[in-house]
């Protein structure tokens, strides 16, 4: 990381400890909600909001209706109460910030100690069984967006990439909630793939595609941090759905959506 956002994430990570430490909270899960998850943190008992704004260094998200402060909440499992710090919403590249930009809260979490990282996003089938409604379990991903935030560490970082997504975290899920998995591809959008781009993506291998997560992810690896991500597919890759159908298909599949977080949070590793 370069010298100015490591100080950044530094003092973004000041700030959210003193919050944690007046509430006597200690979450070692960093949940980020995208689009299609937004209304999610309802379910959390909520303990603080700190509006990004008011987070030295975290810049605020200029897409409207992406959410735009980070909670403190308590969670309860079946393997008991949880504490959580949640992004209701990011940045994206699209948006024209770097790469190390749309990390920065993957750093401050790491800054804070936490090592469980749960990313969720909205995207596009390319599969046919990644329906409209349908909540998929990243397991791997294609890198297209022709950034990489690894690439900004001097001296450079090689960093490893295979199981990238935590496989026995994303298996506990999948079996708990009865959702699939699939290859993620990336993004830079904010253009949505033509029909020729979308059949490349399939035969590239991948299942859905989306404009997120990835630098995340990486990030995320060159922190060690273990990673759980998952997509709400709003529309089939290649043809863009209508904001309604989005929405009923959101309000659909809100049952599905709220156990996969729980799964997800129940089944982090947490020593
Ligand atoms: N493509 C890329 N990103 C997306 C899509 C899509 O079809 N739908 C939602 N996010």
């Amino acid at each position: 990381m370069t010298h100015n956002l490591n100080y950044k994430a530094k003092q973004a990570a000041r700030y959210i400890q003193s919050q944690l430490n007046e509430a006597g909270l200690h979450p070692k899960i960093f949940l980020v909600l995208g689009s299609g998850f937004r209304d999610a943190s309802e379910q959390f008992d909520i303990k603080i909001r700190m509006p990004f704004a008011k987070i030295p260094g975290y810049g605020l998200p200029t897409v409207e209706g992406h959410g735009s402060e980070l909670i403190a909440a308590q969670v309860e499992t079946r393997s008991g109460i949880k504490d959580l710090l949640v992004a209701t919403g990011r940045r994206h590249l699209y948006e024209g910030v770097s790469a190390l930009e749309v990390c920065l809260p993957i750093f401050t979490a790491h800054e804070l100690g936490i090592g469980n990282i749960i990313l969720t996003n909205a995207a596009g089938g390319i599969s046919e069984d990644k329906k409209l409604g349908s909540v998929v379990a990243i397991s791997d991903h294609l890198n297209l967006t022709g950034h990489n935030v690894a690439a900004t560490s001097v001296p450079p970082v090689f960093v490893g990439m295979d199981d990238a997504y935590c496989k026995p975290w994303r298996e506990s899920v999948c079996q708990t909630v009865g959702i699939t998995s699939g290859v993620y591809a990336g993004m830079l959008g904010p253009t949505f793939e033509t029909s020729a781009e979308a059949n490349m993506l399939k035969i590239l291998g991948a299942d859905i595609a989306g404009m997120s997560t990835v630098q995340e992810v990486i990030a995320a690896r060159m922190n060690g941090q273990n990673v759980f991500a998952c997509s709400f597919v709003t529309n089939k890759a290649g043809e863009p759905s209508a904001h309604g159908d989005v929405l009923s298909a959101v309000k659909a599949s809100m049952l599905t959506i709220h156990a996969t977080l729980l799964a997800a949070i129940e089944h982090a590793h947490i020593d």
